[in-house]
């Protein structure tokens, strides 16, 4: 696995940002993993601000995303369709009909799992993955459990994702308990996979990906099966490891 320490959160978004760019500057119809949360929001300013720049061009690649909360409108402020409109999506040359996010407005969730898992097969695979890692090691919503999933699925949320999100909400009863995501074999099938993690709350998270053990008790820790994984993370969450 490459580890790369940055002083802090903003040079840890130029240094993810610029892995981005290399990928799509030199396979420019890419099929890109986003991810959500606090973690990538530098990483997607540093990428719009390169956009406007000339510098990556974002016309041909085709996108997806981890996940999504279930159910929840497209129109909502926490959406993930939201959130990726207003960090990234907005602000790029992005072809918005080669985005895809699982549908939190789906009838059926199941069905909407099992195409959305097709889709990614369909458009040749994920070329790199983005991810941030929860506090309590989950990748997408794949929380810690004795039995991950494979592929994307319905998911509970935990009391600890639930209390880490409440700061969205105006309360914690108010985040959503349910979520569609991308499951471990969906994400381990990316090509590349780059993991960000900032902060001292994630100390413990980053740990159990870089010790020898496999735990789905730390879901990220499985990624250590992926040949090519990149670990950008900055001194807080990486220090004293
Ligand atoms: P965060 O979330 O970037 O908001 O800390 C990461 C995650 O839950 O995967």
């Amino acid at each position: 696995m490459k580890v790369v320490v940055c002083k802090n959160y903003e040079e840890m978004s130029v240094a993810a940002a610029k892995i981005i760019e290399e990928q799509i500057n030199s396979k420019p119809e890419s099929v890109m993993g986003f991810a959500t949360g606090s973690t990538p929001v530098g990483m997607y300013t540093e990428l719009a601000k390169d956009c406007s720049a000339g510098k990556v061009d974002f016309s041909k690649i085709t996108a997806f995303n981890l996940d999504e909360y279930y159910p929840i409108a497209h129109s909502d402020e926490n959406s993930y369709v939201y959130f990726m409109k207003e960090n990234l999506f907005s602000k790029v040359n992005v072809d918005y009909s080669k985005t895809n996010i699982p549908d939190g407005e789906a009838k059926d969730a199941v069905a909407e799992c099992e195409q959305y898992e097709k889709k990614i097969e369909k458009a040749g695979g994920i070329d790199l993955q983005i991810l941030g890692i929860g506090k309590n090691g989950h990748i997408g919503f794949n929380e810690p459990d004795a039995k991950l999933y494979a592929n994307t699925h319905l998911t509970s949320l935990t009391q600890s994702t639930i209390d880490a999100n409440a700061r969205f909400f105006e309360s914690a009863s108010l985040v959503p308990t349910k979520a569609l995501t991308m499951g471990m074999a969906t994400i381990m099938k990316a090509k590349k996979i780059v993991v960000l993690a900032s902060g001292k709350d994630k100390k413990a998270a980053v740990s159990a990906l870089l010790d020898d053990r496999i735990t789905t008790d730390f879901p990220v820790s499985m990624l250590k099966m992926h040949s090519d994984v990149t670990l950008v993370c900055d001194e807080a969450a990486y220090m004293d490891l």
